[in-house]
């Protein structure tokens, strides 16, 4: 009996613990690993056996009683280790919200996570119509199909999308190559081949063009896989992946406040935001909703909002498979918030990726350029404050007020509130 119900007490004990390391954790997880408890009834009662006056079976028929369950025990852990164990984690964001950070968590733990870093953006590519955007059902199917190929390993549904097409499964085009170490390892990189331009190429090491036969077989090697991407519109459209048992997905939704996200964009995608950065100088905002790139921004938010809406709603089908994490939380604990989202994902988290974090958030001024991710984070997520004007301000305000509220992002009512650094614009209920 104490074998029978020692489980789910370990189980239950475990899930305190965690519970209590985590008051930070999404709500969504948290009420989830309560709701998972149903183990703690029988153990109650099996707590105290020898009130238990009612015919005890003999020993002898216990111990037959308990083989099956040994038997499946020993199964459990035997067999599920290749099939159940193995994780897929799916971080989702918007350009500009601190996702390369965040992705280089999942990158660092090279010993058992395949990362991807932006496979999609080779879809959009294909996919963008002559209007500049994209047919939003098109690709999201693509999108869908595209992801569900990576997590099983299976290159060839991109490889469709690659330009020029891979020869062979050979590519020298994929799109940065560099940031996933998975795809610059020893068993991936492959011979250098003089005279064949790769624009991505590896960092550490001089490799071959990409090989994806070889990258597949050391993503079937690899027990976890990670991919990152800012490209998929709605969650609700992944629904199918996540309810394909072979993939056992997470999501970990990363958003951050709208206002930061401008600012950054306005200096990183210069050209495309000129209309806002002209409105900035000018200090003159449109005030009328119709303006193209005000629905643009209105779009922008509303989409995000909706996906973490239908996560934070906790259909079933998306049961403790969605996170949702503030990139101004992580820029304010990394470490700890790495160690929530491992913990979350099921991946163990490694020493070395929080060496990583502590070395890269601890560089401060020496960094450059703009996909940088060794920044002073906690310096650089309220940068925007100081960069944004307040007219600017109050048409994002304007536009996102509910998706600021859901996220718990304070509205500013001044511009002397706005540049006031002893006021914080991040609510601490998450
Ligand atoms: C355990 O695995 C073996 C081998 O796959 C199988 O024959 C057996 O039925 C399994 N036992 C249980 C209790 O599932
Ligand atoms: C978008 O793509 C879908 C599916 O491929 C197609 O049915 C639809 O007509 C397309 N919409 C537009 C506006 O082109
Ligand atoms: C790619 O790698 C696979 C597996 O390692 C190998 O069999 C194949 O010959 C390689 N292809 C090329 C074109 O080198
Ligand atoms: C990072 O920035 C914060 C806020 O300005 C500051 O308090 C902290 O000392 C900085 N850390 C390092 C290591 O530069």
């Amino acid at each position: 009996m104490r074998i029978k119900y020692s489980l789910p007490v370990v189980f239950f004990v475990a899930l305190v613990i965690i519970e209590k390391e985590n008051n930070i954790i999404s709500r969504v997880s948290g009420k989830l690993a309560l709701k998972q408890t149903p183990p703690i009834q029988p153990s109650r009662s099996g707590g105290a056996p020898a009130q238990r006056d009612v015919s005890v079976p003999p020993v002898g028929e216990l111990t037959s009683a308990f083989a099956p369950m040994k038997r499946r025990l020993e199964n459990y852990s035997d067999e599920r280790p290749a099939a159940s164990r193995r994780k897929g984690v799916l971080l989702l964001a918007t350009t500009r919200t601190g996702s390369s950070f965040v992705g280089e968590f999942f990158n660092q733990q090279v010993d058992d996570v395949f990362y991807l870093y932006e496979p999609l953006w080779h879809v959009e590519k294909t996919l963008t119509l002559e209007t500049g955007g994209t047919n939003a059902t098109a690709a999201a199917g693509a999108y869908r199909d595209v992801l569900r190929g990576l997590f099983l390993c299976d290159f060839s549904p991109l490889e469709s999308f690659i330009d020029p097409l891979p020869v062979d499964h050979v590519t020298a085009s994929l799109f940065r190559r560099e940031s996933s170490s998975s795809l610059c390892g020893e068993a991936v990189c492959g011979p250098f081949v003089k005279g064949v331009f790769e624009r991505y190429r590896c960092r550490n090491r001089r490799c071959g063009p990409l090989n994806l036969t070889a990258a597949s077989q050391a993503c079937l090697r690899k027990e976890h896989r990670a991919i990152k991407s800012v490209r998929v519109r709605q969650l609700e459209t992944l629904r199918p992946l996540a309810e394909d048992p072979r993939l056992d997905l997470r999501f970990i939704q990363l958003v951050r406040d709208p206002r930061a996200v401008l600012a950054s964009r306005m200096v990183a995608f210069a050209s495309k935001y000129g209309n806002w950065k002209r409105w900035a100088e000018n200090r003159d905002a449109p005030v009328d909703d119709d303006d193209d790139e005000v629905k643009k921004l209105k779009s922008n938010c509303d989409g995000i909002r909706t996906s973490a809406q239908v996560g934070l709603g906790r259909p079933a089908w998306l049961r403790g498979r969605y996170m949702l994490v503030r990139y101004e939380d992580v820029a304010r604990s990394p470490v700890r918030k790495a160690a929530q989202m491992f913990r979350f994902a099921g991946i163990p988290f490694a020493p070395r990726v929080k060496a990583w974090i502590l070395e890269s958030t601890r560089a401060s001024q020496e960094s450059a350029g703009i996909y940088s991710t060794r920044k002073n984070s906690s310096q650089q997520a309220e940068k925007w404050r100081f960069t944004l004007p307040f007219e600017i301000v109050r048409v994002v305000q304007k536009v996102c007020g509910p998706t600021l509220k859901l996220f718990g992002y304070k509205l500013v009512t001044s511009e002397e509130m706005l540049t006031d650094k002893s006021v914080s614009l991040i609510e601490d209920f998450w």
